[in-house]
């Protein structure tokens, strides 16, 4: 494919909580994956983090922490575009456009808005309400083609299309209308413990629940033993196995299997064996990830660097996409 023609991905991941298995085979990967393909642009969500309370030292460690993982699962600084969403003030900026062109119902049917103001009913803020509007904003600002997400993510791109071509209608072709890109299997990884909710990375009353990134690989193996299955010692793909399915998910979603072809790979073996299969597949995976996480961690210098470049060349793109709509909607350009 030639240059000019290259499509546009854009993603984004919020420095909350640890980086889990469910980021990584649901998101990262599919990043990894699709990255020498496309035009790609991947951002670390600190201003949507803020929506819930934040201490901010451990924020500030924790967005640079998840900026080298992205370069530790193997996104490439130099080809693709990799920055701190708070660098590029297009994005407050489009955000605030875009409020201007969003319902309050449509925000109010927001399924996650619900989940987190009950979690954090202490907290109810109104860019937790609008967090779809800036979401929105960080992929129409780089005119994305593409957004790779997992499927907890699907209502967001919804939005984020219908207030793209809402703003098209009034103005003309401004904003490019971006597909979702969420992968067949993978794209919803369960709780280990509890396999019937999405294994979430900001989860903090049960670990085992969890498979984090960077947890140590015997304990991953010990989370993998430990999860919840049922009683049957059968192995099958099936709703009312939700234990074995999921861990028949991440198999495949890590080998790049169907959970089907899984299946069947594993006829005959008691959960024990599964188990440990499993447990070895997520190792493989994610060993290399973690050696090169800590090569990167203790260079400074060029961790530094693809931050400021990644800012660079982030701000120079949304701001040509700003710089129009600010036109569009009246206000004086110079
Ligand atoms: P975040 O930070 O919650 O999650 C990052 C990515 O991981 C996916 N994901 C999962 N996939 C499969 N199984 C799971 N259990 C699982 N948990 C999380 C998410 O779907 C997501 O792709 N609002 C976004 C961040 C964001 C964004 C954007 C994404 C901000 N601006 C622009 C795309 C485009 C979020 O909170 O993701």
């Amino acid at each position: 494919m030639s240059e000019e023609s290259r499509k546009v991905i854009y993603s984004a991941m919020q420095p909350s909580g640890h980086p889990s298995l469910g980021n990584y085979l649901g998101a990262l990967k599919n990043w990894k994956d699709l990255k020498n393909d496309f035009d790609c642009i991947f951002s670390i969500a600190n201003m949507h983090a803020i929506t819930v309370r934040q201490d901010s030292a451990n924020l500030r460690k924790k967005t640079r922490d998840l900026i080298t993982l992205f370069i530790a699962i193997g996104l490439d600084p130099e080809k693709n575009i990799i920055y701190y969403q708070s660098d590029v003030s297009a994005h407050a900026e489009l955000s605030w456009i875009l409020n201007c062109f969003t319902y309050m119902g449509e925000l109010n049917r927001m399924t996650q808005f619900k989940e987190k103001s009950l979690k954090h009913n202490e907290n109810i803020n109104s860019g937790l309400f609008t967090y779809p509007v800036l979401m929105a904003a960080d992929i129409l600002l780089y005119q994305t083609d593409v957004v790779p997400v997992g499927e907890d993510q699907r209502q967001h791109l919804e939005i984020c299309r219908d207030i793209a071509e809402r703003f098209n209608n009034i103005y003309g072709e401004v904003f490019k209308i971006p597909e979702g890109y969420i992968p067949k299997v993978g794209a919803k990884i369960m709780g280990l413990q509890n396999p019937t909710k999405k294994m979430s990375k900001s989860e903090s009353d049960n670990d085992n629940n969890v498979i984090y990134l960077l947890d140590d690989l015997n304990l991953i193996r010990n989370k993998i033993k430990r999860s919840v299955t049922d009683s049957e010692n059968e192995i099958r793909f099936s709703e009312d196995k939700p234990g074995i399915s999921n861990l028949l998910n991440i198999y495949g979603a890590v080998t790049g299997k169907t959970p089907q072809d899984a299946e069947r790979e594993f006829s005959g073996y008691g959960y024990g064996k599964f188990k440990e299969a499993v447990a070895e597949a997520v190792i493989n995976e994610i060993k290399p990830i973690q050696e090169k996480y800590k090569e990167l961690s203790a260079d400074k210098s060029y961790i530094d660097s693809v931050i400021k470049n990644g800012a660079e060349k982030a701000s120079y793109i949304a701001n040509k996409t700003l710089k129009k709509v600010k036109k569009k909607v009246g206000f004086p350009i110079f």
